[in-house]
C-alpha cells in the first residue's frame, strides 16, 4: 500500500504528518509529501488515520 497526497487540493493544515509522521511530511511550500515507498504496514493504521483525518480530501491510500 501507498499513500499519495494530491497537492492540488491540499492546503497545508499539517494534520497528516501529525498524525503519521512516518509517512507524510511537510515541504518548505506548506504542502504535504508521502513516502513514495510502501507504507511501513505497522504504521498503516496511523495512515488510514490520517487520510480519514484529512479536511479537504487529498490523501489516498492504495496499491
Ligand atoms: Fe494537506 Fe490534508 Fe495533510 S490538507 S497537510 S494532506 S491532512
Amino acid at each position: 500500500m501507498k499513500a499519495y497526497v494530491d497537492d492540488d487540493l491540499c492546503i497545508g493544515c499539517g494534520t497528516c504528518p501529525e498524525v503519521c509522521p512516518e509517512v507524510f511530511h511537510m515541504t518548505d511550500d506548506e504542502i504535504a509529501h508521502a513516502i513514495n515507498t510502501d507504507i511501513p504496514e505497522d504504521v498503516l493504521g496511523n495512515a488510514k488515520q490520517a487520510c480519514d483525518s484529512c479536511p479537504v480530501d487529498a490523501i489516498d491510500i492504495d496499491d
